[in-house]
């Protein structure tokens, strides 16, 4: 499994910063507090409930988290979470995913940037 280096994440979300993308505005601050909307069923230490442990899911390959219960559809999906697709999962995740198990929409974009913002700073356990 191919792992993007958090440094390199960073310089690209400066340059993303750079060249005015909204997405990268992200207030990683604000999106530790919107992350109690995602705790009942996520961790960002090395456990899973619910839902798999968010830590180090920026540049993780989708549904690979040992131990974690996961719906089909999303090991499945072939996906690599980036900024670009966590926004539209976290925008609608059956829409990018069908079959998936994980309901909770973020209708607000700000939110959703902030809450990846926030993410990047968390490192896999
Ligand atoms: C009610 C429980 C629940 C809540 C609340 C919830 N999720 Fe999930 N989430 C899940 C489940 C279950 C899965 C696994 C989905 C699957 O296998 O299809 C998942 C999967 C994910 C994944 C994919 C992880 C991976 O390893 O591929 C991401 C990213 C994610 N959730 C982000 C969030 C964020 C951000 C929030 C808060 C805004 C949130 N979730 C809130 C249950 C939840």
């Amino acid at each position: 499994m191919r792992r993007i280096p958090l440094s390199l994440l960073l310089a690209s979300s400066l340059m993303l910063g750079a060249a005015g993308s909204a997405r990268a505005d992200g207030d990683a601050a604000h999106g530790k507090t919107l992350f109690s909307r995602c705790s009942t069923c996520h961790t960002v230490t090395n456990q899973n409930k619910v839902g798999p442990t968010l830590a180090g899911v920026v540049g993780r390959k989708a549904g690979t988290v040992e131990g974690a219960r996961y719906s089909k559809a999303l090991p499945a999906s072939g996906i690599v979470w980036d900024d670009q697709n966590l926004d539209s999962f976290l925008t609608d995740p059956a829409k990018l995913v069908p079959g998936t198990t994980m309901m909770v929409k973020l209708p607000n974009a700000q939110d959703r940037a902030d809450i990846i913002a926030y993410l990047k700073t968390i490192p896999a356990p």
